[in-house]
């Protein structure tokens, strides 16, 4: 089966050409990152535009990438949300049109399943449940037992900025341009993570205070405890102080949340550990939930996150999620029914609340 993926959510402009859920024959990605660098931040009408301008571009090119005609396709999918309501229209309307005119299904995906699929790209052998995952990028921190295929239990979340977030707030305090993430990796490899105490926040699994286990994640604290260091050192402008502190606080970012990955992963007896959204790109993160694996007696136990070019937004990975989604209920696709956007999409059958002791 030959799904169209389609992605606007926030400000990466994207369509692929994906066979079976696992193949991926083209992947195009038009990033307005340079765009956005001058306002620090993206602002949803100027993203909105640029993903107009460039939406049929990129989907011509991801056809012609993967060497398929538009008939060759079986199935549009694209982000209904969460993201940006203008964003997400552009999206929602072109892949909406197409599916009409080629009288194909039309499956809308959730972008946070998206970025768990990613890992499925080019996967050999079938998932071994249950899964859990931690997908973290600049719009949202979640930390999932996933059961099967469409089936999760939501352990927790972040209380206020996701860890994509609090990169990209931390690089504009130290002068770092946008995208935060991947600029603060860079500065922080020349860092020592030790020079300087951050804290932590809510690092431990366990709420000795409730007597219940707390698997959510809060980053603003974070930020506030930088910004006061860097004010309090004001007149120390040089480089050493700019690398240590960019460790520092990639430190305790990844700290947290390879803690509770690894440990939510022992607790709820997972068969692969996997990590999923931009974040995931993060070499340190990876090291430490690798480090933390093996502390717990898990190094036996597969941990998969998705290629650098996946971790990302990107459209292969909704082609794959959209694949499963429909692979299970395609019933559900076969009647043309016109596509809002949904800026809160909630992952389907996820409880609302979290429900693990809280
Ligand atoms: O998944 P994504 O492309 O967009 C959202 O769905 O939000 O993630 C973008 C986020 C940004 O906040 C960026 O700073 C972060 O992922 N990011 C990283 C790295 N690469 C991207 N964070 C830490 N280390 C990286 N190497
Ligand atoms: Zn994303």
């Amino acid at each position: 089966m030959l799904l169209l993926g389609i992605e606007t959510s926030c400000d990466e402009t994207a369509a692929a050409v994906v066979r079976n859920g696992r193949e991926i024959l083209s992947n195009i990605v038009f990033s307005q990152m340079s765009l956005h660098r001058k306002t620090g931040g993206v602002v949803p009408e100027v993203a909105a535009r640029e993903h107009a301008v460039k939406i049929i571009p990129v989907i011509e090119e991801a056809l012609k990438k993967s060497h398929q005609k538009l008939s060759d396709i079986d199935a549009v999918a694209v982000t209904r949300g969460p993201g940006l309501q203008i964003s997400l229209m552009v999206g929602t309307n072109a892949a909406q049109t197409l599916a009409l005119v080629l009288r194909k299904p039309l499956i809308p995906v959730n972008h946070i399943e998206g970025h768990m699929y990613a890992t499925f790209a080019k996967r050999k052998f079938s998932p071994k449940f249950p899964i859990v995952i931690l997908t973290a990028s600049g719009g949202h921190n979640e930390l999932v037992l996933w059961k099967n295929h469409g089936e999760y239990t939501f352990l927790g979340s972040t209380l206020d900025d996701a860890a994509g977030e609090a990169f990209d707030k931390g690089a504009r305090l130290l002068g770092l341009p946008y995208s935060g993430g991947p600029a603060i990796e860079e500065l922080a490899k020349d860092g020592n993570p030790r020079t300087y105490p951050l804290p932590f926040p809510f690092l431990s699994p366990w709420n000795p205070r409730k007597g219940k286990f707390n698997f959510n994640f809060s980053f603003s604290g974070l930020k506030t405890a930088l910004f006061y260091f860097l004010r309090d050192f004001q007149g120390r402008k040089d480089q050493s102080l700019r690398t240590d502190l960019a460790a520092s606080f990639q430190h305790s970012i990844c700290e947290v949340l390879a803690s509770k990955l690894v440990f939510a992963a022992k607790k709820f007896h997972a068969r692969e550990v996997h990590l999923g959204g931009g974040v995931s790109a993060n070499s340190y993160l990876k090291k430490l939930v690798r480090q933390k694996m093996k502390a717990l007696g898990l190094s036996k136990t597969p941990f998969r996150f998705p290629p650098l070019s996946l971790c990302t937004d990107n459209a292969a990975m909704i082609a794959i999620a959209g694949f499963y989604q429909y692979q299970k209920k395609p019933w559900l696709y076969q009647r043309w029914k016109p596509l809002t956007p949904l800026p809160n999409f909630p992952v389907k059958n996820w409880p609302r609340k979290a429900i693990i002791g809280m």
